[in-house]
């Protein structure tokens, strides 16, 4: 089903979020501690997680079953100046020695993985003990104001959307699927059958999107004994990590500044809109217009307000969601 719709892919992933996915792929790598030297990228898809991955010295891999999506990822990062090692492999059977990885991302991708448990059984062997994994994921939305709102874009935008790729079932799927996976409990619950702790989680867009950042614990009546560069690769706050993690902040403050400025400055030009709509109502059939031209002028001013105060919400949700540089902890 993914090789069929490659090829557009990046494109609706970007619609069908409202172009967030970036604000929380960031967020995602954030969970990744910075001296995590092995990390795999699970369900990679297009690469579109891969490159905010990069370290010096740390080697990235990026996995999935589709070798279309492979192929996208491998032209897309091509020229990039760097390489992530890639492999067409099945999830739950990866290619890799047990405890060979010190960190797991999957994003929008754990909802595929059924049986799940079977999944994160497999992402537990790979990783070493205190390993962490990262989920960012699309999420069946919570009771709330915006419930019915969100339940209509899963079920209606979404498939709506994909009559632009060349398999529309597949969005019907993953509409269907986004349900299935549910808010977020069953996954905790699962989490923590197989020998995940949570350590951070967080919300995006009202529950439209989830993270969640977990630890592996050692198996049960097992101590945590690894090597001292394996243990380092899974704690957060060694003396480079924190230095790094310092710059991280500050480009995340950096980054929520210019979102600040761009959302301010929408919100004033959709402000400014709104008057000129106003004050054309009231004016246009004084003006010597001839009818054509007094509706190319209300199809301009009411198109400009439209789009303007769409991308002020836009830009406002960007905004909160790079407000806060880190992921939360319970
Ligand atoms: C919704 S896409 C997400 C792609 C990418 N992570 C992103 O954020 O855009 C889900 C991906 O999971 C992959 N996938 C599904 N089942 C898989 C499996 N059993 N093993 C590995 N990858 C799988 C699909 O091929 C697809 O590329």
């Amino acid at each position: 089903m993914f090789d069929g719709v490659s090829g557009r892919y990046d494109l609706l992933n970007r619609v069908m979020t409202l172009g967030q996915d970036s604000a929380w792929r960031e967020a995602m790598w954030r969970g990744v501690p910075d001296s995590a030297r092995r990390v795999l990228d699970l369900c990679t898809g297009s690469g579109t997680s891969l490159t905010g991955l990069l370290r010096p010295g740390r080697t990235v891999l990026g996995v999935d079953v589709s070798l279309a999506m492979l192929r996208v990822a491998a032209d897309s990062l091509a020229g990039a100046g760097w390489a992530p090692r890639l492999a067409c492999a099945d999830g739950f059977r990866l290619p890799l020695r047990a405890g060979s990885l010190d960190a797991v991302t999957v994003a929008f991708g754990i909802r595929n993985l059924r049986p799940r448990r079977e999944a994160l059984a497999e992402i537990a062997r790979v990783l070493v003990v205190g390993g962490r994994l990262s989920v960012l994921e699309a999420a069946a939305p919570e009771p709330g104001p915006l419930a019915p709102f969100a339940r209509w874009w899963i079920r209606r935008a979404i498939p709506f959307a994909g009559r632009l790729s060349p398999d529309p079932s597949a969005y019907r799927y993953l509409s269907e699927s986004i349900f299935e996976f549910g808010s977020g409990p069953e996954f905790e619950a699962d989490l923590a059958a197989e020998d995940f702790r949570i350590v951070a989680r967080r919300s995006f867009l009202f529950g439209a999107a989830r993270l969640w950042v977990a630890e592996r614990r050692p198996p049960v009546g097992q101590k945590a004994t690894e090597p001292a560069d394996v243990a380092q690769g899974a704690m957060f706050d060694t003396g480079d990590s924190a230095q790094a993690r310092s710059r991280g902040a500050r480009v995340g403050d950096e980054g929520a500044a210019w979102r600040l400025l761009q959302a301010v400055t929408s919100t004033a030009l959709a402000a400014a809109l709104v008057w000129a709509v106003s004050m054309w109502l009231k004016v246009r059939d004084d003006l010597p217009l001839t009818p054509p031209q007094r509706l190319g002028g209300s199809i301009l001013l009411v198109g400009g307000l439209v789009v303007f105060a769409a991308r002020s919400l836009i830009q406002w949700l960007r905004w909160s969601a790079s407000r806060d540089g880190g992921v939360r902890h319970p």
